[in-house]
């Protein structure tokens, strides 16, 4: 995608998404994928920096921060709603946990993982995604023992070597629900349930729901059998991924968005015509289920995922006509994951949502955001000895659990005062010679600009009473 170009003597700025890595034209390219659309600024060279964060990833900063407590603090509410108990794991695991997992044949093992050996010779990855390590942490601590289903969510950056553009990056941020220990087709409904509230909650819209069974270890060999003599037939208009697809995982053969292969692929036999019958027992429940809540889902008979631990029920959201890409939660069953992972059978099912998808939807959809809350008391001194004063009346208000900025240094009362305006200070303190002579100082009203008098030895309690944290 192109976009604008300016230019001024520091700056040459595009707004759009460019793919070709634009330092080659000796300058620092500088992006901030959470602008809608993205903005991509490149210094000139001659103010070239001598750092930049590695290509797909980004620094939150400060102004981006209401976005993120606002899904964080949504992410917990709802955890709460539904039961769900919060699990932080490492960064990195053994690399094999990841590729038993996940899928030797997958993308994400092939080519996206960042996987290192450390000094001590162990073959580490960073985690790629966030369920496999909740498995093993419900394996390693005998969550087992707890009442099933356990349910357990993150919030985790998760690294996968991609090329990256608006909404994929290579370092990113996901949380997850994880509901453990439980086959029920209820549990399916309740989280898929879960995965769309989650997002209405956040007030996004024009959402999609797709819905797929892709049966199980029973019933999915006679389907991939089918699916290869299909795609056998077709092998010559194949795209050369797929022609490798087609031995190696021929799930993801439906995947594909090139044409020539989507042709394929239409006309490709659809999973559910292959479930035995406990699959499709369970599908035609988890319908019904989801039908008696009110969910619009579309049955997507092209839906495989891109994990290889998937059974059963998978699903997607995505944005009304956004595609596969777009992607902004996906999920399913594992009911044989924790089997693999050396437990005993034991059916799960869960999701995972991309929190920068979300964001970039928030801003695509004019979503407002609450702002975070700000100091709400500016001090300003004038002297030496009203500033020593300050920073204690300072000290004393934070103790009593009002948020105060100080003004440093020794600037004139105006700048001080466009300083607190700057910030969205609610009042400003202004302590002068004169008036702490008298034991008093000034109160002002920053919105008004209206002051008055109040003796230091009231200010404090005053202040107190009047905060909304008393
Ligand atoms: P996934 O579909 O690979 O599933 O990732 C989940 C979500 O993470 C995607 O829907 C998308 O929003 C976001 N995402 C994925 N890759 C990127 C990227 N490179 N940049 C930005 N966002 C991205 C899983 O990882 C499964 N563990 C989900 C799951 C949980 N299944 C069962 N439980």
């Amino acid at each position: 995608m192109g976009g604008q170009v300016g230019n001024s003597t520091q700056w040459e700025w595009r707004v759009g998404w460019e793919e070709k890595d634009m330092s080659k034209r000796g300058g620092m390219r500088h992006i901030y994928p959470f602008t809608n659309p993205t903005l991509i600024l490149y210094s000139s060279p001659e103010k070239a920096m001598l750092y930049q964060a590695p290509r797909g990833t980004s620094d939150i900063l400060p102004k981006e921060q209401a976005y993120w407590r606002y899904i964080e603090q949504k992410v917990a509410e709802m955890a709460q709603l539904y039961g769900y108990e919060r699990l932080d794991g490492p960064l990195f695991e053994d690399t094999a946990l990841f590729a038993r997992s996940v899928g030797e044949d997958t993308d994400i093992v092939t080519k996206e993982m960042y996987t290192f050996e450390d000094r001590g010779g162990n073959q580490l990855t960073l985690r790629p995604e966030g369920t496999a390590p909740v498995c093993r942490a419900y394996l390693e601590h005998g969550l087992y023992n707890l009442p099933q289903p356990v349910k357990l969510y993150y919030i985790a950056s998760i690294f996968r070597y991609e090329r990256p553009q608006a909404g994929r990056y290579r370092q990113h941020y996901q949380f997850g629900y994880e509901a453990i220990g439980d086959d029920d087709p209820a549990l399916d409904a309740e989280i898929i349930d879960m995965a769309w509230q989650f997002l209405l909650s956040v007030k996004l819209r024009s959402l999609s729901l797709q819905l797929n069974s892709i049966g199980c270890k029973k019933c999915r060999p006679k389907y991939v059998a089918a699916l290869k003599a299909h795609y056998a037939k077709h092998t010559k208009e194949l795209c050369p991924e797929c022609k490798t697809r087609l031995k190696k995982n021929p799930l993801r053969l439906l995947d594909c968005k090139k044409p020539s292969c989507q042709k394929t692929a239409n006309s490709a036999p659809k999973t559910i015509d292959f479930l035995c019958p406990e699959c499709a027992e369970h599908f035609r429940r988890l319908k019904k289920y989801l039908e008696l809540l009110g969910l619009p889902y579309t049955v997507n008979h092209h839906l495989v995922r891109g994990l290889d631990y998937y059974t059963r029920t998978v699903f997607e959201i995505q944005p009304q006509g956004g595609g596969a890409q777009s992607t902004i939660i996906g999920g399913g069953r594992y009911d044989d994951l924790i089997e693999e992972l050396g437990g005993k059978p034991t059916p799960a099912i869960g999701f995972a949502a991309g929190i920068e998808r979300i964001i970039l939807n928030l801003k695509k959809q004019n979503v407002p955001i609450p702002p975070l809350p700000k100091p709400p008391l500016f001090i300003a001194s004038l002297g030496d000895e009203a500033k020593e004063e300050a920073l204690k009346l300072a000290s004393t208000l934070r103790r009593a659990g009002i948020g105060v900025i100080e003004a440093l240094g020794s600037k004139s009362l105006k700048a001080q005062l466009r300083q607190a305006n700057n910030l969205g200070a609610r009042y400003a303190v202004i302590i002068g010679e004169e008036e702490l002579k008298a034991g008093a100082v000034i109160l002002r009203d920053m919105t008004s600009a209206r002051q008055q008098a109040v003796p230091l030895k009231e200010l404090v309690e005053r202040l107190v009473s009047a905060s909304p944290h008393s």
